[in-house]
């Protein structure tokens, strides 16, 4: 795994393969470190920043090859916009930048001098964007060649960052900032790697080994309950889901116990169809390749469990997976099948690719047990959710208003933004089945806020919040700290949540 670290420095004894120096707008100044090394900086960087083509707007990146000192052959010139304007995102954002052009360039061992952020905690803000951004700029998606650099690659291939403050004071926010970062970042990394991996690589009985090896290697306890048990629960929605496949479904318990008496118990729950063919309905063939992706909501709780334990947060959180892949056959579940979920609830199906809040609807039922305080869920659940809102937020429905703001809160600190969609009950009808207590599709109409009223209906009144990652699990593009593919999204926001819920 990629090195963080931090340094105290006045930078006279730097040696690295590249200086990061931000810059601002307006040429509003630059990052320092005090002595021979920002002099020799200032020098060989004046030129380069007078010049009309270095802008100083988000996104500008330019290396600058340095000769008077021989510790380091560059700088690397990072823009950041207008400086009063400054925000955690816009920084996590740049270094994301820095992060893919040092995994590019091969560069070993970058450093980065802190650019100030506003207010209380904003060194600690710094350290944790600055953090985060780089390492998931660097990261870089598994390939299934012969002979590539990304197969063979060492984890001494990667980058390393030393994050350089300015004075012993501020060691204290911006350790704990790289911390947070690390642990976020991490969390991502892994859940990229899983969502990456093709649907012949990953069943789900490999998604219930990965959260075993999670838990083995973090210290988390986890239990997998196979199709034996998914038939003693009474688990009909998974088991439904997961019939027409050759590889059996499981649900997957994973969990988090912090220190500390009393403390909230917290349910992440998440969608683990590990392809989603549409199965009997099944889905047009253009992009749907793309249906690997449909286990993001699951990647997720596994990331966030894995920064919860790194950073001990006092909780008990327990992520619950329920994992299948959707696939026709003769052993499939049917259009016009009804079915049985742990509840009792009774389903009629009446397309089979609706088939994530089928899962979700058992995996909810079985979070109840843990008696929750709050339950979360996510869930790459409907194509409407990028019709109505693109890639830029995640659709959140929730009973509860506070939760409401806490998670929306959690959104703008962890750059993964939320905008609330209503649940309001004139729109159970279209859930509403003649033959039993729900049918799975509403058709076209209201596509995700239909599968949130079908969800809302198994936790039981109990505050919950669902998001729908459909539109934000995958990117077609690489920007900033987002590569293309699995973007691990919703495990930032999830850990800022969290962190959230212990404060309270
Ligand atoms: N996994 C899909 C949703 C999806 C679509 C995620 C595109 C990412 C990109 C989900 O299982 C699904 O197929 N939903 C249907 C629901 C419909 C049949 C009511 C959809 O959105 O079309
Ligand atoms: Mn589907
Ligand atoms: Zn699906």
């Amino acid at each position: 795994m990629i090195k963080v670290s931090t340094v105290v420095g006045d930078g006279a004894d730097l040696r690295t393969d590249a200086v990061v120096v931000c810059f601002y707008e307006k040429k509003s100044g630059t990052t320092r470190v005090a002595g021979k090394v920002d002099r020799t900086l200032k020098r060989e960087l004046s030129a380069p920043l007078k010049s009309e083509d270095l802008v100083g707007k988000p996104g500008d990146i330019h290396t600058c090859y340095l000769s008077r000192n021989s510790r380091i052959p560059r700088a690397i010139l990072l823009g950041l916009g207008v400086r009063e304007e400054l925000k955690a995102d816009t920084l996590r954002r740049a270094a994301g930048n820095v992060g893919r052009l040092a995994r590019r360039r091969m560069l070993k061992r970058v450093c980065m001098i802190l650019p100030p952020l506003r207010g209380k905690t904003g060194v600690e803000d710094a350290a944790e964007a600055v953090t985060e951004g780089f390492v998931l700029g660097a990261y870089r998606a598994p390939t299934w060649k012969k002979n590539t650099e990304q197969n063979t690659e060492k984890k001494s291939g990667l980058p390393s960052l030393s994050v350089l403050v300015k004075d012993a004071g501020t060691l204290r926010g911006s350790r704990a900032g790289v911390r947070l970062g690390l642990a976020v970042s991490k969390g991502a990394w892994l859940a990229r790697d899983l969502v990456n991996r093709p649907g012949n690589d990953l069943s789900p009985k490999d998604l219930a080994a990965a959260a075993r090896k999670v838990a083995r290697s973090s210290g988390l306890s986890c239990k997998v309950m196979g199709k034996a048990e998914l038939i003693r629960m009474g688990a009909g929605g998974i088991l439904a889901v997961g019939g027409g496949s050759a590889s059996p479904p499981c649900l997957i318990q994973i969990e988090h116990k912090g220190g500390g008496a009393d403390i909230p118990t917290v349910c992440v729950v998440g969608k683990g169809i590990t392809f989603d063919s549409g199965g009997i309905s099944l889905k047009p063939s253009l992009n749907m390749d793309r249906m690997r992706y449909d286990m993001g909501g699951a990647a997720a709780v596994l990331g966030a469990l894995m920064a919860a334990k790194a950073l001990k947060l006092p909780l008990h959180v327990v992520g619950v997976i329920a994992a299948a892949e959707n696939m026709p056959g003769s052993l499939a579940y049917r259009p016009g099948d009804v079915i049985t979920l742990l509840d009792g609830t009774s389903v009629e199906v009446v397309n089979t690719d609706a088939e994530g809040r089928i899962i979700l609807g058992d995996a909810l039922a079985w979070a109840l047990k843990a008696r929750p305080d709050v339950i979360v869920d996510l869930a790459t659940l409907t194509g409407a959710c990028s019709v109505s809102l693109g890639s830029h937020a995640l659709a959140m429905m929730t009973n509860d208003d506070t939760l409401a703001s806490q998670m929306e809160a959690a959104g703008v600190e962890s750059g993964e933004r939320v905008w609330r969609l209503p649940l309001w009950k004139q729109y159970r009808t279209l859930v509403k089945s003649n033959v039993a207590d729900l049918k799975n599709s509403g058709g076209r109409e209201a596509g995700t806020i239909a599968a949130g009223i079908f969800l809302e209906n198994f936790v039981d009144g109990h505050p919950w919040v669902h998001l729908d990652i459909a539109a934000t699990a995958w990117s077609n593009v690489a920007r900033d700290y987002r590569s293309k593919g699995a973007t691990g999204v919703g495990v930032a926001l999830l850990t800022r949540f969290m962190k959230r819920i212990h404060l309270e």
